[in-house]
């Protein structure tokens, strides 16, 4: 599909939609500096997700995962939100609801002023007990090794969803909520490779209300969706948006 058609159709599914939910990914925040997944040169190119995002991977190297989350802190706090999470953030003067379900954990939807932000991984400026689970409150952009809870002799770690770890249902049943209710699905900047975050937009394909996806290549939702545009969210969902 020619770009502008597909920008032109993709507008008319916006125009009719009064409320729309938005599945994001790391791709929105790439041009807030902000290191992608599966990208060449990102995380898991420098990282196995075995040694720094799983229960077993702190519990033998504590100091390794908060290496790899100190990193990400630091990248995160020099990152403000790009034109893309601007966007979003605005469409919610001209909707009933946007409820924006993101696996992104560096806060830059709220920072660019979504209100409605299921966190479904987590957050990264966030630190818990990792055994009475306590949230730590703050902390400075790296957190110190080994920080311990205030209450308990446990060590403090991400507040962030691992592999091989149970999202939390209250953010399962908000993004099924928001599933349920939107009359227009977006996905941007996301491989939709990832469970169960990307069976939302496959369900919402399924649920036959408009699906417009926006990623800079294509992905296994592509195919499946009413409008899949090709290029950066910081470009690709002002022109969506607001023309
Ligand atoms: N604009 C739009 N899309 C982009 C941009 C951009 N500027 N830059 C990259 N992309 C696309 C990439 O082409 C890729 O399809 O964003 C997608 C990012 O995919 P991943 O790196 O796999 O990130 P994500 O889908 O968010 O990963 C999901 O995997 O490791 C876990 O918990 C982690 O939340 C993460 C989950």
């Amino acid at each position: 599909m020619e770009r502008e058609d597909g920008l032109a159709q993709g507008r008319k599914l916006v125009a009719g939609a009064r409320r729309v939910a938005v599945l994001t990914g790391a791709g929105i925040s790439a041009e807030s500096g902000l290191a992608t997944f599966r990208d060449s040169g990102g995380l898991w190119e420098n990282h196995r997700v075995e040694d720094v995002a799983t229960p077993q991977a702190f519990a033998r190297d504590p100091v390794l995962v908060w290496e790899f989350y100190n990193a990400r802190r630091r990248a995160g706090a020099q990152a403000r939100p790009n034109p893309g999470h601007l966007a979003l953030a605005a469409l919610e003067q001209r909707k009933e609801s946007v409820v924006i379900i993101t696996q992104n954990v560096d806060g830059l939807h709220q920072k660019a002023g979504s209100t409605r932000v299921v966190e479904l991984h987590g957050n990264i400026w966030r630190a818990r007990c990792a055994r009475c689970g306590r949230a730590a409150a703050d902390l400075p952009v790296e957190v110190p090794f080994l920080s311990y809870c205030a209450s308990c002799p446990g060590l403090l770690r991400p507040d962030i969803v691992w592999f091989g770890e149970a999202l939390a249902p209250r953010d399962l049943e908000a993004a099924a909520a928001a599933l349920q209710d939107c009359g227009l699905f977006m996905v941007v900047g996301t491989s939709a490779q990832v469970q169960p975050a990307a069976s939302f937009a496959f369900a919402a394909v399924g649920r036959g209300v408009g699906v417009i996806e926006v990623n800079k290549e294509e992905t296994p939702l592509s195919s499946l969706v009413s409008v899949s545009l090709r290029g950066e969210a910081g470009e690709v969902l002002p022109a969506l948006l607001f023309v």
